[in-house]
């Protein structure tokens, strides 16, 4: 008997320090138990290309949402990054950009590409968060938010081709250390922290696609590394940007909604992949925007364009349970 506390001690005590791994915030939900939303992608031009006027339908529609907190699926700062701490770019593409009162919530950003030919280190930086208390950027981290939880992951050092084909892009990979190495610690954090979760809904954020009818496609090795470990853990939703496009692609395979809003500025137009017609629920090849809304026993989404106008709207339910 005495052995055995001993050893559910010991298991306890490791379960508790590795799952500290990933950093953690904590989003109090709405007194009713529910969550709402908005989700951006591939952004950050200095408002061209109708950035501003998505931001203008965010304030919105944000508004009537009522929403907690805004997810930023990545490439935040275009072309390259930011240069620094000091780059301009983070007032005239951020903070003077989603000024609407409604969108003065915390924003839970991951990078993208194009954040990493910058400089990676400047994003990450508290002074940001001095500079704009709404700014939140790790690279792989965890939002628990009671009805559901977020766990946000580094897509862009999987990606074997800026590595191996740079082209004419400099990236800085400082900080990541040996590849191989990093990608392998990432896998194994985000498997731990979905296994320990005890939250109804669980929602995966990154930068590149797993399935995307889009110009860039599927990321051959987020579908061979880190779908399965997803599925196996029976995420609700994954949620990138990268193409420019709004998407859902709801999978026969799993039960995973695939969902891509990557719409912040430029648009890809016409450039779409032929994509089974059973899964594909949204392809649009121009700008917006994606909401989320969540209770204890349903998830509702929409995507709306750059008038604010709502292009698709989905939902799903679960039994109330009381278990864990
Ligand atoms: C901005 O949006 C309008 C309306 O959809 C569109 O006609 C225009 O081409 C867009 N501009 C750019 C630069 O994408
Ligand atoms: C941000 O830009 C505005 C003009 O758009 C300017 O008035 C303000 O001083 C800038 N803030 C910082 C911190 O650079
Ligand atoms: C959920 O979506 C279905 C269509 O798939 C719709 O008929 C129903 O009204 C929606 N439910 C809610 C609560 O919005």
């Amino acid at each position: 008997m005495g052995l055995f506390v001993f050893f559910a001690t010991i298991t306890l005590c490791l379960v508790v320090d590795s799952s500290a791994v990933l950093e953690r915030f904590e989003e109090a939900p709405k007194p009713d138990g529910s969550l709402s939303f908005l989700v951006i992608g591939d952004w950050g031009r200095g408002g061209a290309y109708n950035q501003s006027q998505v931001a203008v339908q965010m304030g919105v529609i944000g508004e009537q949402l009522d929403i907690d907190f805004v997810i930023s699926t990545g490439d935040n700062f275009y072309d390259d990054g930011l240069r620094g701490i000091d780059d301009a770019a983070f007032n005239y593409s951020f903070t003077k950009i989603y000024t609407a009162p409604s969108l003065q919530k915390p924003w839970y950003n991951v990078l993208g590409n194009h954040d990493y030919r910058g400089d990676v280190e400047a994003q990450l930086s508290p002074v940001l968060t001095n500079l704009d208390k709404r700014w939140v950027c790790l690279r792989s981290y965890v939002v628990n938010a009671e009805v559901a939880e977020f766990f946000f992951v580094d897509t862009t050092p999987f990606v074997g081709k800026y590595f191996t084909e740079p082209e004419d892009h400099v990236y800085d990979w400082s900080g990541i250390g040996p590849r191989e190495q990093y990608i392998s610690n990432i896998l194994e954090d985000v498997d731990l922290a979905l296994r320990e979760s005890n939250a109804k809904w669980k929602i995966v954020v990154g930068h590149h696609a797993i399935r995307s009818a889009g110009h860039h496609g599927d990321t051959k090795e987020l579908v061979n590394q880190l779908l399965p470990i997803l599925e196996a853990n029976n995420i609700d939703l994954f949620i990138n940007g990268h193409d420019h496009c709004l998407q859902h692609i709801s999978s026969l395979d799993s039960g995973i909604q695939f969902l891509t809003s990557g719409g912040g500025f430029k648009a890809w137009k016409g450039d779409v992949k032929w994509w089974v017609p059973e899964e594909m629920k949204l392809y649009h090849d121009g700008q917006g925007f994606m909401s989320v809304k969540i209770t204890q026993t349903q998830v509702d989404i929409a995507f709306y364009d750059v008038f604010g106008n709502v292009l698709h709207k989905w939902n799903t339910s679960k039994q109330l349970s009381s278990t864990l």
